[in-house]
């Protein structure tokens, strides 16, 4: 997996980047990072990258010439081109915005299945939008919440897409049961010491019935999910034995389609 990120600010990446997850990746080979300095496409003697908008308001919008000459030193012209034109994309070109597709584990799902990545991390009030009609393949928001830019946008993907790169986690098994892996929040988790503080770890848990486990596990999973994000149950793939527990949890009452707008943590 290859990502190319287009930032004014390279080294933020290179500090989060020198450790962690990524940076392993990076070393043992199964990840590629570039990182490219947009200020170096901008032409003229100041490189100017930003401006102030038409149409008036208040701060800069960064201009399209230096993004777009950017993109086209490390991506074919044609190419870009082509899948804007056709909507078949072999190289997603995305922009981080807060006017964009929320991301998901789904969405860092889909992006690990392509070869290639590349990230535009926008600054001060946003990119000119000739670079979306011109480039962009897929708009992308952290959160319903603004950042000075897309920087962390854009590690936040790409930690999230290399986790699920082959290899680059020993246990395959901790992918599996991520939270949002399967469409539910994970389990609790306990390490020694099995009593802290008074506290104990669940009976099940230090029982060494795998079986019995891996059924309270997923039973927490269930009722976590539908105390903290009952939204996400109207998606997942429950069985039978997952509704009666999530029945009984609630005193009886029978699991069908699980309001959204109601409040159900008392
Ligand atoms: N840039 C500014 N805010 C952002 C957000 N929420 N997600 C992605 N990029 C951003």
């Amino acid at each position: 997996m290859r990502f190319d990120v287009l930032t004014l600010f390279p080294g933020l990446f290179e500090s989060v980047f020198a450790e962690s997850i990524v940076s392993r990746a990076i070393n043992a080979g199964q990840v590629e990072l570039h990182l490219h300095n947009i200020r170096d496409y901008a032409p003229g003697r100041h490189r100017v990258t930003d401006d102030t908008p038409f149409g008036g308001g208040g701060g800069m919008v960064m201009k399209v010439e230096p993004i777009m000459l950017a993109l086209e030193a490390i991506v074919e012209a044609d190419l870009i081109v082509e899948q804007k034109r056709s909507g078949e994309v072999q190289v997603p070109i995305i922009l981080l915005t807060p006017v964009g597709e929320v991301f998901t584990q789904h969405m860092a799902q889909g992006l690990e299945r392509y070869e290639r990545l590349v990230f535009i991390c926008g600054r001060y009030e946003g990119v000119d939008e000739r670079i979306v009609d011109l480039a962009v393949t897929h708009e992308v928001s952290l959160g319903d919440f603004v950042l000075s830019g897309g920087e962390i946008a854009a590690m936040a993907i790409i930690e999230a897409v290399t986790r699920l790169v082959p290899g680059v986690l020993g246990d395959m098994r901790a992918i599996v049961d991520d939270s949002h892996a399967r469409g539910l929040l994970e389990a609790p988790q306990y390490t020694r010491p099995a009593v802290y503080r008074g506290l104990t770890v669940p009976e099940v848990l230090v029982s060494g019935n795998h079986a019995l486990v891996s059924r309270w596990r997923r039973k927490q999973a269930l009722i976590r999910t539908w105390q903290r994000r009952p939204d996400l149950l109207a998606n997942a793939e429950l069985t039978e034995v997952d509704r009666n527990a999530l029945a009984a949890h609630r005193g009886g009452s029978p699991v069908g389609e699980i309001p959204h707008d109601t409040d159900q943590r008392s």
